[in-house]
């Protein structure tokens, strides 16, 4: 992307509410030669905060995303806004000629995404989407075991991303206007994204599934959610979703996830479970199962991924932070080395079936993809 090696590359934030304070901006700033010099929320208030939480002294603050685009010295934005201005806000900056790496999901629906891509492609600039989990190391140790062959042919696998009382109440996660959806585009995109990635399968054919909006009609006796109660005439995407996609190959892909469900069985956002002939494998905490059979014997092995402790308590590799490691791999692609690690074709696949899901619910039929 041009970028010389001394060269500092300018950035600005647009949206400074909970991601950009807890991952960008942190990720940002561990990276030599990036400076972030403005900041953009329609609360300026916010954006005023952030610079002062993050020691960010010369940073510009504006209120409109169109007055920052005029800055010409700003090679790449971030874009940390609610889902519905993902897409707009996206193509405005590439427009103006910046590298954006945007939130997930890409886009509210598959058609605004596609439109992302599309304007990528015309313009040049390079289009990322903020998928972190793929930088886990227990993702891309899954990864490379895939494309080793240990799995054999993986013929289903598991999206799931399930709180059994874990409802976002703050912002607009709850309202379908600006958001799209509830769960399913809020965190089952994250398990879907590592997904398809980790079985490198794009090629989406049919898909079917439910929302349900069940608990977010519960008096706020009945809630008990750990960031608090909601007003059910407020929550208006669905609390709940389940579906299938069969993908052109024939594998199936089973999509699981709630904000707020009846079960004690949790599944934190970004994980995948993948079933092949020769083995399968699961997420445990940050550790990585691998289960199979030996010598006519069922094994499961675990691979540790947790950071380590430091030499006394040494227990295996440390990593980065995946924050850092995320802003890492994306400048250093702008600045020649490496592949673009979350590809926006990538990203709007995930769009697509997370949208035949909800367009499936509506009409109660299955939905054609491929
Ligand atoms: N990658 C992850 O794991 C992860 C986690 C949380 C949120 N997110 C995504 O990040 C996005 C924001 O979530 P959040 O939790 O930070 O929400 P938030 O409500 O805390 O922050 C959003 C901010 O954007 C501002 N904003 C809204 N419209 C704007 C506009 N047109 N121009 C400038 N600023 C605008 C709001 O005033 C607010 O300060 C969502 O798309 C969400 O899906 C991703």
């Amino acid at each position: 992307m041009g970028y010389g090696k001394g060269e500092t590359i300018r950035v600005g934030i647009i949206g400074c509410g909970g991601i950009a304070n807890g991952k960008h901006i942190p990720g940002i700033q561990a990276i030599e030669g990036v400076e972030i010099v403005a900041l953009c929320d329609i609360i300026v208030e916010k954006a005023e905060k952030a610079k002062e939480r993050h020691g960010l002294t010369n940073a510009k603050i504006y209120q409109d995303y169109k007055e920052l685009l005029k800055d010409e010295s700003i090679d790449d934005v971030q874009i940390c806004t609610p889902n519905r201005s993902h897409s707009f806000i996206t193509i405005d900056a590439l427009e103006a000629g910046k590298n954006v790496m945007v939130e997930k999901p890409m886009a509210i629906n598959a058609v605004e995404a596609k439109k992302m891509l599309d304007t990528a492609k015309r313009t040049g600039k390079a289009l990322t989407v903020a998928y972190q989990n793929r930088q886990k190391p227990e993702m891309r140790y899954l990864r490379d075991e895939v494309a080793a062959g240990t799995f054999g042919d993986i013929y289903y696998a598991q999206a799931t991303a399930i709180r059994r009382r874990g409802v976002p109440t703050w912002g607009v996660f709850m309202n379908e206007y600006e958001q799209g959806g509830g769960p399913l585009i809020d965190i089952c995109t994250h398990s879907l994204d590592v997904t398809l990635w980790v079985i490198d399968n794009y090629k989406p054919k049919v898909c079917f599934g439910k929302t349900f909006h069940k608990l977010s009609q519960l008096p706020s006796e009945l809630q008990g959610n750990s960031w608090g109660g909601w007003d059910p005439e407020k929550f208006t995407v669905e609390d709940s979703a389940f579906g299938m996609c069969l993908m052109e190959d024939g594998t199936l892909i089973r999509l699981e996830t709630s904000w707020a469900l009846n079960t004690t069985h949790n599944v934190p956002e970004g994980r995948t479970t993948i079933c092949g002939t020769l083995a399968g494998a699961d997420c445990v905490e940050s550790d990585l199962r691998i289960n199979g059979i030996r010598d006519g014997r069922p094994y499961v092995e675990t691979i540790t991924c947790k950071p380590s402790r430091g030499a006394a308590y040494f227990d295996g590799v440390g990593d980065e932070d995946i924050k850092i490691r995320e802003q890492r791999v994306w400048y250093n692609y702008l600045r020649g080395e490496g592949e673009l690690f979350v590809k926006p074709e990538q990203a709007y696949v995930v769009s697509q079936i997370l949208e035949g899901i909800y367009e499936s619910d509506r009409t109660g039929k299955e939905v054609i993809l491929g």
